[in-house]
């Protein structure tokens, strides 16, 4: 048995997985998300280490001593330690906002081109970097007392084996991280004056990097987007891994390194040794749905609000959504861009709502796609997961939007079970993530366009495309308005 775990934004997922590829046990702890400020999102690091333990506790108990383990997590969140690697303040996590005027700083300073060219990605204020420069502005006494930097899982990682590590793939959406060269960058760290002493070694996803104090290899792991293509069998060109979670996600492997050459969507490592993926990041997806839900009808039941959208056709009658609830990254990185409803009429009731709102989240998707796609990109299908993938409707309106088929397999537990192959395959229970994935990973159906509705989605991606810019002539806010949809 090894098992997987999965440092999440609302809680720690843990599955224990067989030789044979098959889910033996799962377990989950929950924790909450602090947001002190409109655009904040913080967490004490201490929570994720108190539901790791108890994931894992409840795993072993169930199966016994695993022989690996492998970490994921959410990627890009600012975990600042002391000298005897105490957390110096609550976690800074990855669709915190607060850094929008520290990426125009880094811009500055390298030019965005040059930024491309060093690390493969534009600034955005999600990242790492933009981050640690925010708190030496604003908290300049526990910047001083900085003596390491780690990311969500390595934290874990930390308290768990007592060893300082990253790996490629999360170290990639730090933006100090030489993507081409799968290492820190000198340059970007000099010119940002943020000490490279702070970052430990970034290793492959699959290598083993430290044990815990019982003797359990645990490797070095992936961010959660790499982590969870591997668990749906995402591993080369051709096939894109679509996540409709709390955060939208269009995930490429590439055939090469090749950056957008704009940086409006990331470059970074795959999980797959010396390989690299493109990606298109939206911040709220399901997230979207869940708001309006809650506010819609408190307690109610999402399932039968979907029911009430599956009698709308496609197009909502010209209903169109922008979920960009709190603010976007791909394909405006615009953390002050807002949501919208555009076009609403008389007839249009709750269950239009909830349509336009799936439909709105799967045009963000289709932005992400074409960009992936413009960038240089091979995608023929998709492997569809995440929460939202459970709603048939939402799936089909996913392949009309996106015109591609849409695979669903039986791994509802995303990263945490590609975690567990990377362990797997460092345990030796498969030669490569190739034979693992090819044992382990089981397709259930497969959801194709629907060709009479393809023209009823173009015409809305149209109007949704169209949208932003209009919207951003009355969001005095905007930071960047100029920035034109793909
Ligand atoms: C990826 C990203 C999100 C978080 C969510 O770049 O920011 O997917 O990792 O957990």
């Amino acid at each position: 048995m090894v098992i997987g775990l999965d440092i999440g934004t609302s809680g720690v997922k843990g599955v224990a997985v067989t030789s044979a590829g098959r889910v033996a046990a799962r377990a989950e702890e929950g924790y909450a998300l602090s947001v002190p400020r409109p655009g904040w999102a913080e967490q004490e690091p201490e929570r994720w280490w108190e539901a790791t333990a108890g994931v894992l506790e409840r795993l072993c108990g169930e199966v016994g001593r695993p022989v690996g383990i492998g970490l994921s997590g959410q990627m890009h969140g600012l975990v600042a330690l002391d000298g005897r690697g105490r957390p110096l303040r609550p976690a800074i996590l990855w669709n915190d906002q607060r850094a929008s005027a520290e990426c125009e700083e880094i811009e500055a300073t390298f030019g965005a081109a040059e930024l491309v060219r060093l690390t493969g990605n534009r600034a955005l204020a999600g990242f790492t970097a933009p981050k640690l420069l925010w708190m030496r502005r604003h908290e300049p006494d526990l910047y001083a007392r900085i003596a390491a930097v780690l990311l969500p899982k390595d934290y874990v990682r930390l308290r768990l084996c007592g060893e300082y590590a990253h790996d490629v793939s999360d170290a990639s959406g730090t933006l100090l991280f030489d993507v081409a060269a799968r290492t820190w960058s000198a340059p970007v760290a000099d010119g940002l004056e943020i000490p490279l002493e702070w970052f430990a070694p970034a290793l492959e996803s699959g290598a083993v990097a430290g044990h815990t104090a019982d003797g359990i290899p645990v490797v070095a792991g992936a961010g959660d987007q790499a982590a969870g293509a591997v668990g749906v069998g995402v591993l080369a060109p051709g096939v894109a891994s679509v996540v409709l979670g709390t955060s939208g996600v269009v995930f490429a492997p590439l055939a090469s390194y090749r950056p957008d050459p704009a940086g409006t969507s990331h470059t970074f490592c795959h999980a797959v040794a010396d390989t690299w993926h493109g990606m298109g990041v939206m911040l709220s997806a399901a997230g979207s749905l869940q708001w309006l839900a809650a506010i819609l009808a408190p307690g109610a039941d999402i399932g039968a609000l979907v029911a009430e959208a599956a009698r709308w056709e496609p197009g909502v009658e010209g209903l169109t959504f922008l979920p960009y609830l709190a603010g976007e990254r791909t394909p405006h990185a615009d953390p002050h861009a807002r949501g919208v409803f555009a076009g609403l009429s008389l007839r249009h009731d709750r269950g239009a709502l909830v349509r336009a709102v799936m439909e709105g989240v799967c045009a963000g998707l289709r932005d992400c796609l074409d960009l992936m796609r413009s960038s240089g990109a091979t995608i023929d299908a998709g492997v569809l997961s995440g929460g939202g993938a459970r709603s048939d409707l939402w799936a089909e309106i996913a392949a009309g939007m996106l015109e591609l088929p849409l695979t669903r397999t039986d791994a509802a537990d995303g990263a945490a079970f590609g975690a567990a192959l990377l362990a797997g395959v460092s345990a030796g229970f498969w030669r490569d993530l190739t034979e693992a994935t090819a044992a382990a990973v089981r397709p259930r159906d497969t959801i194709e366009p629907v060709a009479a509705d393809v023209p009823r989605y173009r015409e809305l991606q149209r109007r949704f495309r169209a949208l932003y810019p209009a919207i951003s002539a009355v969001s005095p806010e905007s930071a960047n308005p100029a920035v034109p949809a793909p």
